[in-house]
C-alpha cells in the first residue's frame, strides 16, 4: 500500500502549463512559456519529470542550428533541476498539413511527412531516454462516414504503427509506443476511440508486443464510460503502459481539468487501483502518474502554477485515503461480505470441465437453486458508502 510519504513520480506535459488558452471562440489569455521556466518551475513544485511534443520545444520549421541550440538549453535545465523525460510525442495535429490526419491522410505524401516527423521525435526521445513514446491520433477520423474508406484507414494505421514501431526495435531504442484513444475533436469522429479500440488494433499489429496504451482520464468519460474500467481492462492485459490524468464533467468537450476536478468519487478509485492494485492481486502500474490538463482560461500564471500544484496535492490526498480505505478493518469485512475475494477464485475446480460441470446435474433443479442464490445482497452500497466518508475524509 502506498503511504503519502512515498515519494510519487509525477510529470507533466510542457504544453499543459505551456497553453496561452486559446480556444476556438477567443483569443490567449496568457503570454507564451519559454519552456526552460516550466522545467524549473515544475521542479520546484515537486515534479519529477517533463514530457512534450517536438514543437512544444522546437517550434515547427526551426533550422537544425535552431533545434541543436534548443535542445541543448532544454537539456541544461534537466540537468541543473534532475527532472527527467520519461515521456515524448508528436504533434501531428496543429499545422494545417495534417487536416485530414497524418498517418491515415487521404494524402500519401502527408502520411509520408507525418512518419519522417514521429520518426525524428524517436530518435530524440531515445537520445533522452525517455520510455514511452505517445501517439494520440487527434486527427486521425473525419466528419463524414463518405469522407474516408475506414477499412484502408486501418490497414494504414496499422502500417504506420507498425514502421514506427519496427524502426525502434532496429534502431534498439527502449522505448514503448502508447497508443491515446479520444472519441472525437478536434475531428468529429477520431479512430481508436476508446481504450477497447486500440487494444484490439494492437492486437492486429507486427510489432504489438512493445504497443501499448495511454488512457485519458476524460477521453474515455467524453464516451460516456468508466474510465477505471478501462485502465483496469488494459492493466490486466499488459498493455497500461502511460497514463494521461485530468478531469472531466462527462459527455461534453474535452475539458482538460485538474485532476480530481471532475468526477472525484472516480478519481479515488483509479487512484485506488494504481497506488494499489486490484484487490486479488496481479499487475500493477509502475509508470509515471502523469498530469495531461489545462490550466483554465480564466487563469493567471499565478493561476497555472496554483493548478499544477492542485493536481499532485489532489492526487495525494486521494492516494492516503485510499491506502485508509483499504487498511479499514470494516471496509475489508465489507469486501468479503459483498463476494470480492470470492471473485478471485477460478469458477470450475482443478481439473474440472465444461463438460464434466454438466454431468449428473439436474436441470429439473435449476429454477428452485437459481431462487436461492438469488436470496443474498452484495451490500455494494455499504461499501460504497464507505469509500465516500474516506474521501470526504470522514474515517
Ligand atoms: C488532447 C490530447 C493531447 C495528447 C497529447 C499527447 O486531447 O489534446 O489529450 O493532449 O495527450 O497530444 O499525444
Ligand atoms: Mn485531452
Ligand atoms: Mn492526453
Amino acid at each position: 500500500m502506498a503511504s503519502s510519504a512515498a515519494p510519487i513520480n509525477f510529470t507533466f506535459g510542457l504544453w499543459t502549463v505551456g497553453w496561452q488558452a486559446q480556444d476556438p471562440f477567443g483569443d490567449a489569455t496568457r503570454p507564451a512559456l519559454d519552456p526552460v521556466e516550466s522545467v524549473r518551475r515544475l521542479a520546484e513544485l515537486g515534479a519529477s519529470g517533463i514530457t512534450f511534443h517536438d514543437d512544444d520545444l522546437v517550434p515547427f520549421g526551426a533550422s537544425a542550428a535552431e533545434r541543436e541550440q534548443t535542445v541543448a538549453r532544454f537539456r541544461a535545465a534537466l540537468q541543473e533541476t534532475g527532472l527527467t523525460v520519461p515521456m515524448v510525442t508528436t504533434n501531428t495535429f496543429a499545422h494545417p498539413v495534417f487536416k485530414d490526419g497524418a498517418l491515415t491522410s487521404n494524402d500519401r505524401e502527408v502520411r509520408r511527412l507525418a512518419l519522417r516527423k514521429v520518426l525524428r521525435q524517436v530518435d530524440l526521445g531515445a537520445e533522452l531516454g525517455a520510455e514511452t513514446f505517445v501517439m494520440w491520433g487527434g486527427r486521425e477520423g473525419a466528419e463524414y462516414d463518405g469522407a474516408k474508406d475506414y477499412g484502408a484507414a486501418h490497414e494504414r494505421y496499422r502500417e504506420g504503427l507498425d514502421a514506427v514501431a519496427g524502426y525502434i526495435k532496429e534502431q534498439g531504442y527502449g522505448l514503448r509506443i502508447a497508443l491515446e484513444p479520444k472519441p472525437n475533436e478536434p475531428r468529429g469522429d477520431i479512430m481508436l476511440p476508446t481504450v477497447g479500440h486500440a487494444l484490439a488494433l494492437i492486437a492486429q499489429l507486427e510489432h504489438g508486443d512493445i504497443v501499448g496504451v495511454n488512457p485519458e482520464v476524460g477521453h474515455e468519460q467524453m464516451a460516456g464510460l468508466n474510465f477505471t474500467v478501462g485502465i483496469a481492462q488494459a492493466l490486466w492485459a499488459g498493455k497500461l503502459f502511460h497514463i494521461d490524468l485530468n478531469g472531466q464533467h462527462g459527455p461534453k468537450f474535452d475539458q482538460d481539468l485538474v485532476f480530481g476536478h471532475g468526477d472525484l468519487l472516480s478519481a479515488f478509485f483509479t487512484v485506488d487501483l494504481l497506488e494499489n492494485g486490484f484487490p486479488s492481486g496481479g499487475p500493477r502500474y509502475e509508470g509515471p502518474r502523469h498530469f495531461d490538463y489545462k490550466p483554465s482560461r480564466t487563469e493567471d500564471l499565478d493561476g497555472v502554477w496554483a493548478s499544477a500544484a492542485a493536481n499532485m496535492a489532489t492526487y495525494r490526498l486521494l492516494a492516503e485515503r485510499a491506502a485508509a480505505f483499504r487498511a479499514d478493518p470494516e471496509v475489508q469485512e465489507a469486501m468479503s461480505a459483498s463476494g470480492i475475494p470470492e471473485l478471485a477464485r477460478p469458477t470450475l475446480d482443478e481439473g474440472e470441465t465444461a463438460a464434466s460441470l454438466l454431468e449428473g446435474y439436474d436441470f429439473d433443479g435449476l429454477a428452485a437453486e437459481s431462487d436461492r442464490l438469488a436470496e443474498r445482497g452484495y451490500g455494494f452500497v455499504r461499501l460504497n458508502q464507505l469509500a465516500v466518508e474516506h474521501v470526504l475524509g470522514a474515517r
